[in-house]
């Protein structure tokens, strides 16, 4: 696995969220077994578990980090994205942020000409949100998880939305959305990534 070669000691490393991160996960808890010492931050419940369990050093908090690896929903030629499809986008960009180097793994089939095909998530505060969808000037649903609405790891919900069309312009629709109150985050991520990985071999 390529993106856990670049894992060196002493990094502090930010692990992202996703079935393709799961393989690098695996990779770096092999790393960490033959004796690599870093210190990582996981963007999800589900992440961390599985980072405890292979017995990676996790940092309780953290400020600035060397290194995030994580998956996309659609990434486009200039490596703007759209992320969330596991509702994790709040702590993966702050991972990102605080990353000096950001590499992003998927396959063939999150490679985009244009951004918005995939949905869009923005993560939602529970207060009011009907009121924050109805100023949403999109199509979307809030995600569901059986019956239940989908609850973040940060107790939050999840508003899923669908453009007509690919989007010419994605930052303004950011800006757009980030003008609602309500809305916490979106998943659109620009100017994060670093590195692209096309394959997980
Ligand atoms: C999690 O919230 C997401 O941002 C994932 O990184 C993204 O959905 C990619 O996931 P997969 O690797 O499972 O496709």
């Amino acid at each position: 696995m390529r993106a856990a070669k670049l894992i060196e000691p002493g990094m502090r490393v930010g692990l992202g969220t996703g079935s393709t991160v799961i393989y690098f996960v695996e990779a770096l808890i092999e790393r960490c077994r033959g004796g690599l010492e870093i210190q990582a931050v996981a963007s999800s419940e589900k992440t961390l578990e599985m980072a405890r369990a292979g017995g990676i050093p996790l940092l309780k908090t953290f400020d600035v980090l060397d290194i995030t690896v994580d998956g996309a929903d659609e990434i486009d030629p200039m490596k703007r994205m759209i992320k969330g499809g596991g509702g994790a986008l709040l702590r993966e960009k702050i991972l990102a942020f605080a990353s000096s180097h950001m590499v992003v793994i998927v396959d063939e089939s999150k490679c985009v000409d244009k951004l918005g095909t995939a949905k869009l998530p923005l993560e939602v505060l529970p207060f009011g949100h009907l009121a924050t969808a109805s100023s949403i000037p999109y199509k979307g649903e809030f995600r569901k998880k059986g019956s239940e609405l989908f609850i973040t790891d940060n107790g939050n919900y999840i508003y899923d939305l669908h453009f007509a069309q690919p989007l010419d312009d994605p930052e303004s629709v950011d800006c757009q959305l980030r003008s609602i109150p309500g809305v916490l985050e979106t998943g659109f991520f620009f100017e994060l990534a670093n590195e692209l990985i096309v394959g997980v071999s």
